[in-house]
């Protein structure tokens, strides 16, 4: 179990952060001497951030602030899985609370055990990006919630009209929508709105390595303290492991999936966006908050642990001919290697959804 102390404090330890997907820098961040409470003010709600996460680099479209009933109904439709074909595939199929909301399978299995190419990503800490998925093709977290439902190797159902009638039929909904947008009718893009908002709550902070910022000088390993050391210094990670959330929002190639007897890359990534060959092989750098909990690891789930990890950027990753110039062999030790994944394991936070809603709890 994770250690489940509240604390909500201010932990600003780098030079950058992040805003609507870009990085900004900071001029300088001070060390907190004070903690202050951090709260996000959106609509009616005033979200409490666990310690080390900044409401200031949060991300919530305009035209769908969050709200108390939009949050709670989206947690009811995330949990639902009768926004799937066969009834049984709700979103936390493949992203489940008790994986660090990923899912333990390289490639998860989705309604009648079709499977796709690409690991689910955690969905914790999405408030503080606004492009979605490995190559980033959805604009937002309410664009990104259209997608599974009518995907053939996720939840399956034939149309987005399907999926609004077979919840407008369900009787406990229409006056939860009533209660969220104001009137009882159910469309897609306020299912999708709801949903988003329930994401925007599923955060993690407040991880050993918080409370260490945060001033408890104890809160690390001195092996967590040189990984820590390691991770900004020697090893390069935070280069695009960056600012609290660690990502940079930005797409690199570290050559995850370079095929090199063809001399291809198995998935195009964000050149499937972009169209551009530059782009070929690059994925977005995802966050590293509660890593330990989502193995495998990297786009394609071909890392089952975050000591081979750590080899594969030892190695200096794939060559290819789009690897992003950041990639390169680092020459780590044993003791090194095993420095940088005792660090990670610091990052283990306290999860603010921390369990799945069963199905006696839906609407009927
Ligand atoms: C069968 C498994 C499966 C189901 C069901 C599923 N997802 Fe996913 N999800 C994935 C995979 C795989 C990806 C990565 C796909 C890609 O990047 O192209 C993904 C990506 C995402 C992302 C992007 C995260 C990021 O860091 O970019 C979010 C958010 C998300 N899913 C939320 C949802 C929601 C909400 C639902 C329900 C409406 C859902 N998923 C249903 C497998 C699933
Ligand atoms: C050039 C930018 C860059 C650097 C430097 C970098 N990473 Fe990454 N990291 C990424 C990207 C991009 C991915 C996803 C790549 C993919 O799946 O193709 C990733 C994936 C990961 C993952 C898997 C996350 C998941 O949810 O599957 C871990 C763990 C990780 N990196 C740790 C590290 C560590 C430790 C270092 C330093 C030794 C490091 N990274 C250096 C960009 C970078």
């Amino acid at each position: 179990m994770n250690t489940r102390t509240r604390i909500i404090s201010v932990a600003l330890w780098c030079s950058t952060f992040v805003l609507a997907g870009r990085a900004v820098p900071l001029a300088h961040a001070a060390p907190a001497a004070a903690p202050e409470p951090r709260t996000l003010s959106s609509g009616d709600v005033e979200l409490a951030l666990p310690l080390g996460l900044q409401a200031d680099a949060a991300f919530i479209p305009k035209d769908n602030p969050l709200s108390k009933a939009k949050i709670e109904l989206g947690r009811m439709l995330y949990f639902d899985g009768r926004l799937s074909a066969d009834g049984n595939v709700p979103c936390a199929g493949c992203h489940n609370p008790y994986h660090g909301y990923a899912d333990p399978e390289a490639f998860s299995p989705g309604v009648g055990f079709k499977r796709g190419g690409r690991n689910s990503p955690t969905v914790t800490n999405r408030l503080f990006s606004a492009e979605q998925f490995w190559d980033g093709r959805a604009a937002d977290l309410e664009a990104q919630a259209h997608g599974p439902v009518t995907n053939p190797v996720e939840m399956a159902l034939p149309s987005h009209d399907v999926a609004v009638s077979r919840i407008a039929t369900v009787k406990g909904y229409p006056p939860l929508f009533e209660k969220a947008f104001g009137d009882p009718k159910v469309t897609m893009a306020r299912i999708a709105q709801a949903i988003a908002s329930f994401e925007r709550t599923v955060l993690s902070g407040d991880s050993a390595w918080d409370r260490w910022q945060a001033g408890d000088k104890q809160a690390l390993s001195p092996q967590q303290i040189r990984g820590f050391d390691l991770f900004r210094g020697k090893a390069t990670c935070e280069t695009c492991h960056v600012s609290f959330n660690f990502s940079d929002e930005g797409y690199h190639n570290l050559g995850v999936g370079w095929d090199a007897a063809t001399g291809t890359m198995k998935d195009k990534g964000r050149a499937d966006v972009t169209k551009a060959a530059r782009d070929e092989g690059a994925f977005k750098t995802p966050t590293l908050r509660d890593i330990v909990l989502s193995a495998p690891y990297m786009h394609d789930g071909s890392e089952a642990t975050l000591e081979e990890v750590v080899q594969f950027y030892d190695r200096g990753g794939n060559p290819n001919p789009n690897l992003d110039p950041k990639i390169k062999p680092l020459g780590l030790s044993a003791s090194e290697q095993a420095d940088l994944v005792a660090f990670m394991q610091a990052l283990t936070g306290r999860n603010t959804q921390p369990h799945p809603l069963a199905s006696r709890d839906l609407p009927r």
